[in-house]
């Protein structure tokens, strides 16, 4: 500040001050009038505050989680169906008509009051869903709650989550789904290798239950795997060329391949968890042990 203009600023400066001092001690004096206030109504200002209750992430999300961020490496996205669906994208756009016995293969519940309505049996309707509105290149996974009509015991419920896979587009062949899934394999297991045993769904053709090796090394692997070292994981399958066709997409231009998988058995598996119910009771002693393995 030159020295001419010194006197000026000072003064400036200092009713500055002067007034930022009158507002520190108005508020101050408000304060401690409060607080005063407040001991004298038997409440203490300066105690620690109650601490709010932090909610966990579930045992069935967690293992969802993982298993999306897996196939979202190697550019899968996530696509969404109603739980509530039609029986034309749960059964009959999957190549499963009216009657066709496939279908017992899958016990459903079906709305009594809207004809042609049930609770989906899979998350394959999430397929259906996708094909009939986008064009391939199509490559999904479809997390979600599904329902069947089973007898609840230790190892089974009628509530229950799957992750469903599909990809389509042109030159999509076996070799490529089994590449995919030894990757995840590797991923969410460390399994060294996987292997696939012939099957049948209505929905893909040729069919096939994949198997990762975990070994017998441990109690609990060989008890998992009956003594085997295998432990059955998902089901998969090329894309049936009807499906596609039900679906609207040209099956002699574009191939594909789909796979579908229980979440539950993996959730217990990874959690040491010993009975499916507990997954659902929603007992929060039981979910709170997991809140540290987000
Ligand atoms: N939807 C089948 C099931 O729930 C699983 C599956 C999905 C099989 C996709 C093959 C391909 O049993």
């Amino acid at each position: 500040m030159p020295n001419e203009r010194k006197r000026e600023f000072g003064q400036v400066v200092n009713a500055l001050k002067q007034s930022a001092e009158t507002k520190f001690q108005e508020l101050k004096t408000a304060l401690e009038a409060q607080a005063e206030q407040a001991s004298a109504q038997g409440i203490d200002l300066t105690a620690p505050g109650e601490p709010l209750p932090l909610g966990a992430r579930h045992p069935i999300a967690i293992t969802m989680n993982r298993i999306i961020e897996i196939f979202s490496r190697i550019g899968f996205a996530v696509a969404d169906g109603p739980e509530i669906e039609h029986d034309w994208y749960n059964f009959t756009a999957m190549n499963t008509p009216e009657d066709h016995p496939a279908r017992d293969m899958q016990d459903t519940f079906y709305v009594v009051d809207a004809p042609g309505m049930l609770l989906r049996t899979h998350t394959s309707n999430v397929q259906a869903r996708v094909m009939t509105t986008r064009k391939p290149p199509i490559r999904i996974i479809a997390p979600g709650r599904v329902y069947r009509n089973e007898t609840i015991s230790a190892r089974s419920h009628a509530q229950f989550h799957q992750v469903e896979g599909l990809y389509i587009d042109e030159g999509v062949s076996f070799a490529d789904m089994k590449q995919t899934l030894l990757y995840f394999a590797q991923e969410m297991f460390g399994a060294p290798k996987i292997r696939l045993r012939p099957s049948f769904f209505p929905f893909t053709e040729p069919s096939a239950e994949m198997d990762v090796w975990l070994g017998t090394d441990t109690e609990e692997n060989y008890r998992l795997t009956k003594g085997t070292g295998w432990l059955e994981i998902l089901g998969c399958g090329m894309v049936d060329p009807q499906v596609l066709e039900n679906c609207g997409i040209d099956s002699r231009q574009y191939s594909g391949f789909a796979f579908g998988m229980g979440i539950e058995r993996q959730a217990l598996r990874l959690f040491g968890i010993p009975d499916i119910r507990l997954l659902f009771e929603n007992d929060v002693r039981m979910l709170r042990q997991f809140a540290a393995s987000v």
